[in-house]
């Protein structure tokens, strides 16, 4: 193996480990061996997250432009902001308990039941989500919307 190589790995956390050390053993420096969490986890009911430390509230600051966003679960409605950039965005800002992981799009664990309203994508997701549903790291909305969280 060339001492200049870089290793990138892709797996659960016990492969990555044991395939580092074997080469680290086999002369690569640990510096160039890059790893990325790839496997099975405990499943996830994508769009809802463990709950927030705090119960969801209304974002600080002025009220938004009026167009209305309801996160059903949660039970709260309120103004959508002047410059939120999404509606994970905003879910964020008021403890809504939401999952997420790329925010470009593609991984789909923010994928969200839109009971009302229409959205529209700031990023085209490479797949679309499942009917009845949007991604919501990537979309602000276009009239009042009622989420599923
Ligand atoms: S967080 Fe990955 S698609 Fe939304």
């Amino acid at each position: 193996m060339p001492a200049a190589a870089d290793a990138y790995l892709c797996g659960p956390p016990a492969f990555l480990t044991d395939v580092a050390a074997a080469l680290v053993e086999a002369g690569l420096p640990a510096d160039r061996i890059h790893t990325e969490i790839f496997g099975p986890e405990p499943g996830l009911t994508p769009g809802i997250s463990a709950k927030p430390n705090r119960a969801p509230h209304p974002p600080a600051g002025a009220p938004g432009d009026g167009r209305r966003m309801s996160f059903a679960r949660s039970g709260l409605t309120v103004p959508w902001p002047t410059g939120c950039n999404s509606l994970l965005d905003l879910a964020e800002t008021c403890d809504v308990p939401a999952r997420w992981s790329c925010r470009t799009g593609v991984c789909h664990n923010c994928e969200t039941g839109l009971l009302s309203g229409e959205v529209h994508y700031s990023l085209d997701p490479i797949d679309p989500p499942a009917e009845g549903n949007v991604l919501i790291c990537s979309t602000q909305p276009r009239t009042a919307v009622t989420l599923d969280l």
